[in-house]
């Protein structure tokens, strides 16, 4: 079992001594697979691998929904056990945000679009809890998942304007066999809407046109919040009853575009 540690003063002191390579994966629990291949690569690429599971209060946008947010903590120690995190930082809101919340980093480019528009605040709370917690851990490189794909540049961005002494490293979005991308929501979705969610990835990499895939998502029942081509990417966000899907696939050959000048620096 990964050892626990509960407060960033705890995990400075335990750090202290280590020597070797540190790779972090940060998470808000109720792991999936797609959190794990993000630990195993950790693994196979460091020496000492620490995970982080906080549900971060600052990233929602409804108390509800941040109510809502299953907590598995038992589950998710075993899952990381197997996949051989050595640490598992577990603060309470208390210890990460002693002042309530009054310092913040914020972005004023990307993260007022898309998931930004529809979702106001919340890359502002990502973004400061993911500074205090690379500060916190002082890793070598942090592992983020693809299917966030605007929180990946916004974090590559931070890291990169800041000089912050990490590698952020990208990994692929994991898929279901039926090509639905892994999320902790998939568990809320009933048997019909995970029959029909695989839609969304299928229709991303259909040669479709981004409004098509708007019209064709609202046919089959779900509410689309955007389908858009930016950075390179398809991205959309579309509701499936009261579960809030987001997905991104590589854009089409003739939509590819050179990453925006404001994402430059990135690496
Ligand atoms: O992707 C997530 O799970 C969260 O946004 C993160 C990066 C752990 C910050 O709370």
């Amino acid at each position: 079992m990964p050892t626990i540690v509960s407060t960033p003063s705890d995990w400075r002191n335990l750090r202290k001594p280590l020597s070797g390579s540190v790779g972090f994966v940060p998470t808000m629990g109720n792991l999936h697979e797609g959190h794990i291949d993000l630990c195993r690569r950790a693994r196979a690429e460091n020496d000492i691998v620490v995970a982080s599971v906080f549900v971060n209060p600052t990233q929602f946008n409804q108390t509800l929904d941040f109510e809502k947010y299953a907590r598995t903590l038992a589950a998710d120690q075993n899952l990381l056990a197997e996949a051989g995190v050595d640490y598992l930082f577990h603060p309470d809101a208390d210890s990460m945000y002693p002042d309530g919340y009054s310092v913040k980093v914020s972005e004023e480019e990307i993260a007022q679009e898309l998931e930004g528009a529809f979702r106001p605040g919340h890359f502002t709370g990502m973004l400061t809890v993911v500074l205090k917690l690379l500060n916190i851990i002082g890793a070598d490189r942090a592992y983020f998942g693809e299917k966030d794909f605007q929180q990946l540049l916004l974090v590559k961005k931070m890291a990169a304007n800041l000089f912050l002494p990490v590698e952020i490293v990208a990994c692929p979005t994991v898929r279901a066999q039926n090509g639905l991308a892994l999320s902790s929501r998939n568990a809320r979705l009933t048997p019909a809407q995970l029959e029909k969610a695989p839609l969304l990835a299928e229709l991303l990499q259909s040669g479709m046109d981004d409004a098509a895939v708007m019209k064709k998502l609202e046919e089959a029942g779900f509410k689309p919040e955007y389908v858009e081509t930016r950075w390179g990417r398809r991205l959309a966000a579309a509701w499936l009853g009261d579960v809030r899907l987001i997905d991104n696939v590589p854009a089409a050959e003739k939509h590819k575009e050179v990453l925006h000048a404001a994402v430059s620096g990135c690496g």
